[in-house]
């Protein structure tokens, strides 16, 4: 049985991911009718993922026989004055979900729930690939500079990343 205060923290949590997930399908949505098929496809899998998160979530608090409850919407951003602060926004929101999923792990160990504890050090792994990854980006991004021809192989770069390969080991 989970207690109320920890309820309400995952609730707060699946609606982290909800949003999370929404915003990344916003951004591939700007990248697909702004010439940056990859990266839209990237996104869009990534949002992907971030359901999946949110359905963990969801089923673990309902198998503690808590409640889960979906909350309203927040608006969302649908513009970005390119790529370079769109994925500065991707890293952004990702430490911000790790600062979140930490917060969580300390309410664990406050209220000695060894069990919720031990299911939220998947995201804690999670969250540092995926900060790694989206670092990453970034840094090739800051790389590249105003290189036309750089922004080309990126998105190859992002393409490959989303059908589950790396540049690197092509
Ligand atoms: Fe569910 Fe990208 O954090």
């Amino acid at each position: 049985m989970i207690s109320k205060n920890l309820e309400t923290a995952l609730n707060e949590q699946i609606k982290i991911e909800e949003h999370s997930s929404r915003l990344y399908m916003a951004m591939a949505s700007w990248c697909e009718t702004n010439g940056f098929p990859g990266a839209a496809r990237f996104l869009y899998e990534h949002s992907d993922e971030e359901r999946m998160h949110m359905l963990k979530f969801v089923h673990f608090l309902n198998d503690r026989n808590g409640k889960s409850v979906l909350q309203a919407l927040d608006e969302l951003p649908s513009e970005y004055n390119s790529l370079e602060e769109l994925f500065d926004k991707v890293l952004a929101h990702e430490q911000y979900v790790t600062r979140s999923i930490n917060n969580l792990v300390d309410l664990c160990l406050q209220e000695k729930d060894h069990t919720t504890n031990n299911f939220l050090q998947w995201f804690v792994m999670e969250q540092i690939e995926e900060e790694s990854l989206v670092q990453g980006i970034v840094d090739k991004i800051k790389l590249i500079g105003a290189s036309k021809g750089g922004y080309f192989h990126l998105d190859n770069y992002l393409d490959g990343l989303a059908a589950g390969e790396t540049a690197e080991g092509e």
